[in-house]
């Protein structure tokens, strides 16, 4: 083709490629690479080929397309190349003028357009801090990055965080500034931009900030650590100080606000000693951010405390009066605690607890006990030996025990008697002449001088006290006349006297509960020199452990169980005594814990009996209760038949009414039930076995046949395993076959579950039929059918082609005619493995003709052929 046009920049025919009929598009064409470094070859591709239109580059003709050929105009023919059969541009040695809008003009097809970007790749990235050496708080960083290449963009980074304007940042120049107003320790670095425009990018060297900072975060840690910072004497401590600074800090040392001759941060204290005590400070001084800091601890230095020991201020402990304690402690003491018989005591209306003493006032007999004093301070402890103090009292009114009259040539007893501790020292008196110096005076052979009074002082030479009971004695001769007269004075004397009357043990207290306090008095009408009293007939002069008798009262501090009993007074003056009725005394108490009888482990179904008692008086009202649920207010209950949920807490409560106490105890049961199983045992199948227990701690085994299963046995021999309560077979085989039982046990006791019989099923595996081959027409024939099975299978027999079933069951029984001859089937159904098998025989029919002619006289033989 000839065409030869002469192109300038304007196109003259443009009109011609007017997009007149055309889309403008840029879907359709692409360029390889875009923006695209300058230097580079570009191909511009379209998506449809062009038989007809043009390539222009900001208006101006690049590329004329006409069918069959192209053509290029000069100034660019030396740098493009077209493909007309994919209707694709190339474009070499690209210049930056060579960015702009590239179009292909398809006539009246589309036009297509599309931009592109010559780019000068970045390089010679250059990163410039003003200063780098900066005070925290007080100095800002300056950084300028410079580079080379079209089109930059800047991203700051600091280490692999960029960095964003805002806050303290502040980014300038087109982004190329960055500057950091009051930097921080944070803004170390390393700071880097990266440059990069749509063809490259380039990273700058990265530039470290030096930042001063602190002192801050001042800290001092002395090791060994200990509550309050307080040491005992002697000990060697450590004090370090630190802080956070950048230049380390220089430290100095000051105690109490004096310099110690110390540097570093490490100051040891050897030996320490209470006047090493103090305040102790480090001061950190950074010598480029020109800041002082400080931190202080305040370090105790005690003595441990030594010797401790308790003793009596003044005099002994007496009934009623003052005593008191010191407690004896060298060193610096925080508090003191007193404890008697190792209870802890507190200060109230009668005790108080001062300083280093223990004041009792007034006195009184449960004051008697062990005294510990025990002393504190930051470092130590100390407890002292105990200090026994026993409370003297009395003597209380002294009383003699003696007749009021006796025959001359008698030796009688008279005995004294006064409460007292320590006892007192008895002085007997007769005529103003000492007689004896034992609460006992046995008298000389009596004479009648020896009639009148004597008298008994009995003398404590602790309290100091004393008490004084006088005793007519009345002397007469052996004779009748002497007991008239001894009679007489007896009546002269109670005539003068009056009569005792109304002799009663009465009850000071409303209950007599053990633990308590419990007073019996003696009441009495007329006149009374002495009262005695009698437990169960029994004298309790002699005796004062029961109660501290004080002659008409008996104090009971306190009550005891064993107080029970039968108390009397006897009242007494020169001419009679008069005896109480007896007073029974019971001492209320308990209960103790209950005694609880059942089972902890059982089975169900079985009986359980729960049986409780408790010591108590009076007896105690006794429950039961299940798992907080009240059972029964009887002590003994039984259980007809045990349950599962009936595992848990069996308590019983025993409450006494009287002494308001209740008591329980627990038996905690564990039932235990029947072996069972959620599936069939199919031979050759997984099957489990659960143990169903419902209780506490305990063990599961497993008994095959009475034996223990062997759970030790290795992996491979043995195709069962026990996991919790349960035996997995894995699988079952006939071989399993038994009697399986659970055992649960625990510490004390063991119980068995019923036996589960374990029969595995199976089969059927081999069907035979037993009968004749053969028989002659007219007679009578069974074929019976059999399997191995388990369970034993269900039978079915079929005839020939028949598809319903002639027989049921495992035996077909039949006459044999003409007709009987063929196949009999029986079938084999296992109902549990739902196995089922078949078996054929083959039966024939013979016999001579005559038996059959006979026999098709008697049965109907329609259809029978016989050939003579
Ligand atoms: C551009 O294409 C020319 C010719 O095909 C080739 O010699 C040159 O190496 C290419 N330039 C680049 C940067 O690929
Ligand atoms: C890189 O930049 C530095 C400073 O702007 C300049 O001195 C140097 O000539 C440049 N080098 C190149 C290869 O552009
Ligand atoms: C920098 O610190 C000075 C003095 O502490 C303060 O006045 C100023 O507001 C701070 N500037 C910024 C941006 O935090
Ligand atoms: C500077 O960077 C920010 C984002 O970092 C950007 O939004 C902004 O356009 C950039 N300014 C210039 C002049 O490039
Ligand atoms: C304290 O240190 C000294 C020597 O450093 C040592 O002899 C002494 O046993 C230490 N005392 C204690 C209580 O550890
Ligand atoms: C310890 O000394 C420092 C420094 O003089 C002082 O600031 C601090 O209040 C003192 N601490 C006590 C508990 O007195
Ligand atoms: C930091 O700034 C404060 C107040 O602006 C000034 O008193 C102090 O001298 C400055 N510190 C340094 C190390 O320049
Ligand atoms: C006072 O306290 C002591 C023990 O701390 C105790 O034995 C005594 O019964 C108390 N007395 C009174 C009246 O509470
Ligand atoms: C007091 O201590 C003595 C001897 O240590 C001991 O025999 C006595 O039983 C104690 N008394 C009490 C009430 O603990
Ligand atoms: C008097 O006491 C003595 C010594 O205890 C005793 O042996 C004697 O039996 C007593 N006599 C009477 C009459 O109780
Ligand atoms: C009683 O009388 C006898 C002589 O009769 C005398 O020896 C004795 O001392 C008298 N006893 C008293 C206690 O007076």
């Amino acid at each position: 083709m000839g065409f030869n046009i002469s192109l300038g920049t304007n196109l003259f025919f443009l009109p011609f490629l007017g997009p007149v009929c055309s889309q403008t598009t840029s879907s359709l064409i692409y360029a390889s690479e875009n923006p695209i470094p300058v230097g580079s070859n570009v191909t511009f591709f379209s998506s449809k080929s062009v038989t007809q239109g043009a390539w222009l580059f900001n208006n101006s003709l690049i590329v004329i397309i006409i069918p069959g050929n192209s053509i290029i105009p000069s100034i660019w023919s030396s740098r493009v190349t077209f493909d007309s059969n994919t209707s694709s541009l190339s474009i070499r040695s690209l210049t930056l003028s060579d960015s702009g809008l590239y179009t292909l003009e398809a006539i009246n097809l589309f036009s297509a357009q599309l931009t592109l970007s010559v780019q000068v790749p970045i390089s010679n990235v250059t990163l410039m801090a003003k200063a780098t050496n900066l005070v925290e708080f007080n100095d800002t960083a300056v950084f300028t990055c410079l580079s080379n290449g079209s089109v930059p963009s800047y991203v700051w980074l600091n280490g692999s965080s960029q960095v964003t304007a805002g806050g303290n940042v502040y980014l300038s120049n087109g982004n190329t500034t960055l500057t950091i107003v009051n930097v921080t320790r944070y803004d170390e670095g390393p700071f880097t931009c990266n440059v990069s425009n749509g063809v490259s990018y380039e990273v700058s060297p990265s530039v470290l900030l030096n930042i001063s900072y602190g002192p801050s975060n001042t800290m001092i840690d002395i090791k060994p650590t200990s509550l309050n910072h307080a040491y005992r004497t002697g000990s060697n401590i450590t004090l370090n100080c630190s802080a956070e600074s950048s230049p380390p800090a220089t430290i100095m040392w000051m105690i109490n606000n004096v310099y110690l001759n110390q540097s570093g941060p490490q100051l040891q204290l050897l030996d320490v000693a209470p006047n090493n005590s103090g305040n102790y400070t480090c001061l950190f001084y950074n010598s480029v951010t020109l800041r002082f800091s400080s931190a202080s601890e305040i370090v105790w230095i005690v003595d441990p405390l030594a010797a401790i020991v308790v003793n009596q201020i003044g005099g002994p402990a007496i009934l009623n009066k003052s005593f008191t304690l010191n407690c004896n402690v060298s060193g610096t003491v925080d508090s003191i605690q007193w404890w008697r018989n190792g209870l802890l005591m507190s200060s109230n209306s009668t005790t108080i607890l001062s300083k280093n003493t223990l004041i009792l006032n007034p006195v009184q007999l449960s004051d008697s006990g062990n005294y510990t004093c025990q002393a504190i301070n930051a470092v130590s402890m100390v407890t002292s030996s105990p200090y026994t103090v026993q409370v003297n009292y009395g003597p209380e009114m002294a009383t003699i025990m003696g007749p009021n009259a006796a025959t001359t040539g008698d030796n009688i007893n008279l005995t004294c008697y006064a409460s007292s501790y320590p006892s007192s020292i008895y002085t007997w008196y007769f005529n103003g002449s000492v007689v004896a110096n034992t609460p006992l005076y046995v008298t000389p052979p009596l004479t009648t001088n020896m009639t009148g009074i004597y008298t008994c002082v009995a003398y404590n030479n602790i309290t100091g006290l004393n008490s004084t009971a006088n005793q007519m004695l009345t002397v007469v001769g052996k004779t009748g006349m002497v007991i008239l007269m001894s009679l007489l004075i007896t009546q002269i004397s109670a005539f003068f006297l009056g009569r005792i009357t109304d002799v009663e043990v009465i009850p000071l207290d409303m209950s007599a509960i053990e633990g308590f306090p419990y007073n019996l008095k003696c009441s009495v009408t007329g006149p009374v020199d002495r009262v005695y009293w009698l437990l169960n007939n029994q004298s309790l002069l002699a005796d004062n452990s029961t109660g501290f008798v004080m002659n008409k009262t008996i104090f009971f501090t306190p009550l005891e169980r064993n107080d029970t009993g039968s108390y009397q007074c006897m009242a007494m003056n020169a001419a009679e005594n008069v005896t109480s009725p007896p007073y029974m005394l019971v001492v209320n108490f308990g209960p103790e814990t209950p005694i609880t009888e059942g089972p902890e482990l059982a089975e169900t179904g079985k009986p359980a009996i729960f049986n409780c008692s408790a010591l108590s008086v009076p007896p105690s009202e006794i429950s039961w209760w299940f798992n907080d649920t009240l059972i029964t207010n009887t002590s003994m209950f039984m259980i007809n038949e045990l349950s599962l949920n009936m595992t848990g807490n069996y308590t019983c409560m025993a409450y006494n009414t009287v002494t308001g106490i209740n008591s329980t105890n627990t038996v905690m049961l564990t039932v235990i039930a029947t072996i069972k199983t959620h599936t069939v045992p199919l031979s050759s199948s997984n099957f489990t076995l659960i143990c169903e227990v419902t209780g506490f701690d305990y063990t599961i085994q497993w008994l095959k046949d009475n034996q223990t299963l062997n759970t030790t046995t290795s992996a491979n021999n043995t195709h069962y395993y026990i996991e919790d309560n349960k035996l997995h077979f894995t699988p079952v085989t006939i071989s399993d076959d038994g009697m399986y039982q659970c055992v649960a046990s625990n510490t004390l006791t063991q119980v068995q579950s019923p036996p589960y019989n374990l029969l595995v099923n199976y089969g059927p595996l081999n069907v035979t039929i037993a009968g004749p081959d053969s028989a002659a027409l007219g007679s009578i024939v069974s074929l019976t059918c059999s399997a191995v099975s388990m369970p034993n299978c269900e039978f079915q027999w079929y005839f020939a082609g028949y598809s319903v079933a002639m027989k049921m069951g495992p035996v077909t029984t039949f006459s044999v005619h003409n007709n009987s001859e063929g196949n009999y089937t029986c079938q084999a159904r296992n109902p549990v493995t739902n196995i089922t098998l078949y078996k054929t025989k083959v039966f024939t029919v013979t016999g001579d003709l005559y038996r059959i002619f006979f026999a098709c006289h008697f049965v109907k033989c329609d259809d029978l052929t016989v050939q003579i």
